[in-house]
């Protein structure tokens, strides 16, 4: 009661179906004259740009496309699109895609107007400069960067993903039209749409939560829990697809203010290790990295199994946290995600690069609500295998 809570949201959030047609407007009320789409190569053939371009030609703004992003996105990307940016004198950079091309947008935005490299600027409140306007259009609902202050590139000499925090990385407009999504495929419908739930979950029973991410977080994850599967079974149902855009980025509203933890803090060395995306890394580490944690906060992992729609009446808290234990293994298999390490092609030996990878992240064990240990961390791997 005597904490001091900021919340931070500057950026216009334009939501609704049909909404991607306004970036041209959008764009225009910046006096841009020339912008750069970032996306990657399977969007722009799928035709998924071609609103966006439309929208800018009726505005009359010219646009040149970077379709370079790889799926969870080397440095370079961003280096090499800011090198563009500033070589083709453009005044806006307009991100469409998912995660990886909302976060390389985000980071050709600073590097535009920032000296050296991306990943000079990894931590927190490193970046001197605001860099260019960007408005970005999420393809996915999961990742939440339209409304997060945070990119995250890999390192691949360190091995690692590197995450560069700054407010001048939040965009200046959003608009999040959930049509975008509807052509995602099951798979990363699924991945995706765990991702975004492990930002409201991870963010809710933070040590870190603020009264703003509690309110946020919680429906974020009921939004998600009572439309992920819908999504996945049929890509085609608009409300589900509606009620995933809102949970996804009412999850990033609520993570970029409350944090994430220590289920993104494992799960960063198994994506490159074994080249799952992040949500699915995510995805594995989820009910393993719950059931550690419950004992932490039973009253709000309890609430979080009321919330899914579980039945608690008549049970104790910890009882309780065990039915979201369940929960969430019931789900990952709805949507199709096996949760053994080894369905990834991990083994007994792998544990030891595994557990030192973890640590290397154990920054994000801070705000978990129970501490972490190193052998902690080997245990939850061995649990997961
Ligand atoms: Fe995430």
């Amino acid at each position: 009661m005597n904490k001091v809570h900021t919340f931070l949201s500057p950026t216009k959030v334009i939501f609704g179906n049909d909404t991607a047609g306004l970036v041209g407007k959008e764009t225009a009320q910046f006096n841009a004259k020339k912008a750069l789409v970032v996306t990657d190569k399977s969007l722009l053939a799928a035709g998924l740009l071609s609103g966006v371009q439309d929208s800018l030609k009726a505005q009359k703004i010219d646009f040149d496309i970077y379709d370079q992003v790889e799926a969870e996105p080397p440095a370079h990307n961003v280096d090499d699109g800011a090198r563009i940016a500033v070589d083709s004198g453009v005044d806006i950079v307009i991100g469409v895609g998912g995660g990886s091309s909302l976060d390389v947008a985000k980071g050709i935005a600073l590097m535009a107007k920032n000296k050296g490299k991306i990943l000079d600027y990894a931590g927190i409140d490193k970046v001197p400069l605001r860099g260019l306007p960007r408005i970005l259009l999420p393809t996915t609902a999961g990742t939440g960067s339209e409304v997060t202050r945070t990119l995250v590139v890999a390192d691949k000499v360190e091995n690692l993903k590197m995450a560069v925090h700054s407010n001048y990385a939040l965009a200046d407009v959003a608009i999040v039209d959930p049509l975008l999504t509807l052509s995602m495929p099951p798979h990363v419908t699924a991945d995706t749409g765990v991702d975004a739930l492990v930002h409201a979950l991870e963010t809710y029973v933070s040590v870190n939560a603020t009264p703003f991410s509690e309110i946020l977080g919680i429906e974020a994850i009921r939004l998600i829990a009572e439309n992920l599967p819908a999504a996945y079974a049929k890509g085609e149902n608009i409300t589900a697809r509606y009620n995933m855009s809102l949970g996804a980025t009412v999850a990033g509203l609520a993570f970029c203010s409350g944090g994430v933890g220590a289920i993104h803090g494992l799960s960063n060395i198994l994506g490159i290790k074994y080249h799952m995306s992040h949500g699915r890394s995510n995805a594995v580490m989820l009910p393993y990295i719950v059931d550690y944690n419950k004992i932490g906060n039973l009253k709000k992992f309890a609430h979080i199994a009321r919330v899914m729609g579980e039945n608690t009446e008549g049970l104790t808290p910890y009882q309780a946290s065990e039915k979201l234990v369940a929960a969430l293994f019931k789900l990952l298999e709805i949507v199709d995600i096996p949760c053994r390490l080894s369905d990834y092609g991990a083994t007994e030996a792998d544990i030891p690069e595994l557990t030192e990878g973890g640590m290397k992240i154990s920054r994000l064990f801070v705000p978990n609500p129970r501490n972490m240990t190193e052998e902690d961390v080997k245990n939850i791997y061995t649990r997961a295998l």
